[in-house]
């Protein structure tokens, strides 16, 4: 057993001392000189936020990790080492593990030298510390092959009042011809504790985000995706690990890791022999060697990770701040409401029934509509989803005065006016497969395969590039009207063959990577040119949600099934990594439930419709009408406030959650029900300020229907609520209830 207190006094000293060693920009580099004169111990690094630490050192010349926890606690995730400190460490773990020398297990890096040498062997050189803002320090660590110009840099980026750390590498040689390189971790972290159970959050189209805890076993585990374009479809780059015993929502330590990065990627989870968890985050190593030529530099994308000593409900606290704060675009603005026509008329349009849906836009309150797919093609119209796709005018029979008409209707309406583009895909039956078809991943000497009666252009070859930009820019430039678009991708890679990679001489292993390289540069120049445009981020659903990718968007699609019940579980998987200002919620035609519970589980995100309002009486209409009044009365606690997961509906019942204003001044506490059993229950709360007074109501009821709860009107404290709670009564006809509390 761990003496934890000794452990703590000890860490204390250590730490002390830890800090002295980390003043200054650059330390250290002179004092270790391997592979002559190594000492034991040269140096410490100490990369910290608020509450917790990751403790890396050097031994024999070589970085190991020696600590990472709590900064306050004395809780330890990997110590072994400190039983040592300030002594010389013994039984640490490398910090970014090599192939070919003397590691046993998985290596974060591998490649082989210009002579035939399969090792890597990496010394420590030196460290920088840059402070970037008062929230954001990041460490440096520079790495070196002493027998080859090898380099590595690790990069740690420590966000002080988020607890999250950024983590990622550069890597670079100077030999004499290309390198080709096997591994290339973001991120490999060790973890030292009974037990390891991992939550992996995995799906498919229209069932994204399932949750799945198991205990980790002595070996393997890899989480991946070989997908390429529509990379999350089966399986989410985020997880929680939790040590020793599997965490709840208030308890344990766990910590939260997510990729950023919207293509193949891997999470390599190994056991060891003597029971410590090797972690290791990055792009997908699978098929996907990359041949680094003489002094070019390969940058792997950021791991993101934040650990919490008291459960995941902290955690995805954490993670949500920082996506809030710098992960997702405009987080700090507002959002609007919006009206989609894709499930209330499918490619069944033409645009009087558009400028009739405007009107109902107008008539219900809702800011914009977002005219979704099908308003393209000529040659080959766009009126299923077997052609079209590349030819990116408007289809002359549907929309004979085109989109100008359009948007000047919506305008006269005052809503604004959106559209759905999949810019980065084609049907063999479009004029662009006609005219490109060297744009196109397909193999060669095989027929071609399709998806969705779809193929993916070849974002590596920079001219894919210019005319993917090209179709958002070349849109905007003709109607600069247009406020918001859907991007949109429905295939992931399959016999995927660049010949853009083949005529420059490039492997095609780095078509997965150079790929998402190409994207990104298109989500740059669009940021560019369009800083603040309002853009969805939709994958077939959600195919391709991740902290990649949300820099550059204000909301995502989280998935094709919008039954509301369904939605509560998929909802619920999102809200560990994602905030709820960035995920999409509508309320459709979708599923045989009270429009009641259809809004409320769109009122835990970001509210909107698709559907014809048109089929609905007068009392359901009233009801959509004034439920919107009533979001934007609440909305910014939904997307400013601090989550707090209640009940979960995977344990029982009932789904209860609820936000917390920042200031705690105002509360919303959602609740579902997600079978038919009838259910009376007092829901705890959590998060509010003991002291103060909180009114209670509750809130979207349909007209003349009263509360059923005792504490509706009633005044309590935070102290009150957070320990009896607020009683719900909810039956299979009544399945939700939604209350706001505020601070008399
Ligand atoms: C898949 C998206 O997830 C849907 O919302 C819709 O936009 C269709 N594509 C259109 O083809």
């Amino acid at each position: 057993m761990m003496n934890l207190s000794k452990k703590y006094r000890t860490l204390s000293r250590f730490l002390v001392a830890s800090c002295l060693f980390s003043i200054g920009a650059l330390s250290a580099s002179a004092r270790v000189t391997h592979p002559t004169g190594v000492t034991g111990r040269a140096d410490t690094i100490v990369i910290s936020t608020s509450h917790t630490m990751l403790v890396l050192g050097t031994e024999h010349g070589h970085l190991r990790q020696w600590y990472l926890g709590s900064n306050r606690s004395g809780k330890i995730v990997y110590s072994k080492a400190l039983d040592d400190v300030p002594g010389i460490p013994g039984q640490s773990l490398p910090a970014y593990s090599t192939f070919g020398t003397d590691n046993l297990f998985t290596a974060a890096i591998r490649t082989t030298h210009t002579d035939g040498n399969p090792s890597l062997d990496l010394v420590y050189q030196g460290r920088q510390e840059i402070k970037k803002s008062d929230d954001i320090t990041e460490t440096l660590i520079s790495l070196k092959d002493p027998q080859y110009p090898f380099f590595v840099i690790l990069h740690y980026e420590a966000y002080r009042n988020e607890d999250v750390i950024r983590q990622w590498a550069t890597i670079r040689h100077l030999e004499t011809a290309p390198l080709t390189l096997y591994n290339f971790a973001s991120a490999n972290l060790n973890f030292h504790a009974k037990n390891y159970w991992l939550t992996q959050f995995h799906g498919d189209w229209a069932a994204e985000m399932q949750m799945q805890e198991t205990r980790l076993s002595a070996g393997i585990k890899i989480l991946d995706s070989k997908l390429g374009s529509r990379a999350d479809m089966f399986q989410n780059p985020s997880f929680l690990l939790s040590l020793d015993t599997a965490s709840t929502e208030t308890t344990g330590e766990v910590l939260a890791g997510t990729l950023a990065w919207s293509g193949n990627f891997q999470l390599l989870f190994e056991v060891d022999n003597a029971g410590e968890l090797r972690l290791h985050a990055g792009m997908n190593p699978y098929g996907s060697e990359y041949s680094l030529a003489p002094d070019s530099t390969f940058t792997t994308p950021a791991f993101l990770f934040t650990y919490s000593a008291s459960g995941k409900g902290q955690a995805s606290r954490n993670l949500e701040r920082w996506a809030r704060k710098y992960g997702v675009l405009d987080a700090d603005k507002p959002r609007m409401v919006l009206l989609n026509n894709w499930e209330a008329t499918y490619f069944d349009f033409d645009e009087n029934k558009l400028v009739h849906l405007f009107d109902e836009a107008k008539e219900i309150g809702v800011d914009l509509f977002l005219l979704d797919d099908g308003w393209f093609a000529n040659k080959y119209p766009r009126n299923s989803d077997n052609a079209g796709l590349g030819d990116w005018q408007e289809n002359g029979k549907k929309l004979p005065q085109g989109i100008g008409y359009l948007t000047a209707e919506a305008a006269k309406r005052n809503v604004k006016f959106g559209i759905w583009v999949e810019p980065e895909m084609v049907n063999p039956k479009s004029e662009l497969y006609e005219r490109h078809p060297e744009w196109i991943l397909r193999l060669p000497n095989r027929p071609e395969s399709y998806y969705r009666n779809q193929l993916v252009l070849d974002l590596s070859n920079p001219a894919v590039q210019d005319f993917v930009f090209g179709v958002i820019d070349g849109l905007m430039k003709r109607y600069p009207s247009i406020a918001y678009f859907k991007w949109d991708c429905n295939r992931m890679f399959t016999d995927a063959y660049s010949s853009h990679l083949q005529l420059i001489g490039s492997p095609q292993s780095e078509l997965p990577i150079e790929y998402v390289r190409g994207l990104y540069k298109v989500f740059a120049r669009l940021r560019a040119g369009y800083p603040h445009l309002p853009v969805m981020l939709c994958s077939g659903g959600g195919g391709r949600v991740d902290y990649g990718a949300l820099p550059y968007f204000t909301e995502f699609w989280p998935s094709d099934n919008t039954n509301p019940l369904n939605r509560v579980f998929i909802q619920w998987g999102y809200s560990y990594f994602f905030p709820a200002i960035a995920t999409c919620a509508h309320v459709t035609g979708s599923g045989d439930y009270p429009l009641k519970f259809k809004m409320d589980v769109a009122m835990m995100g970001k509210m909107g419709f698709d559907m014809q309002f048109n089929k609905l009486k007068p009392e359901e209409l009233r009801f959509v009408k004034d439920g919107i009044r009533t979001y934007k009365s609440i909305e910014d606690i939904v997307w400013q406030g601090d989550l707090y997961r209640l009940l979960s509906p995977y344990e029982g019942n009932l789904a209860s959650l609820s936000y917390v204003s920042e200031d705690k001044k105002r509360v919303l506490l959602f609740n579902y029900l997600v079978t038919d059993a009838s259910v009376q229950t007092a829901v705890p709360l959590q998060g509010l300020d003991p002291v103060k007074r909180y009114r209670v109501e509750e809130i979207n009821l349909p007209a003349a229907t009263k509360s059923s709860s005792p504490e509706t009107g009633h005044v309590f404290t935070g102290a009150e609520l957070m320990r009896t709670g607020i009683h719900i009564s909810l039956k299979k006809d009544l399945r939700s209830a939604v209350f706001l509390l505020r601070e008399e």
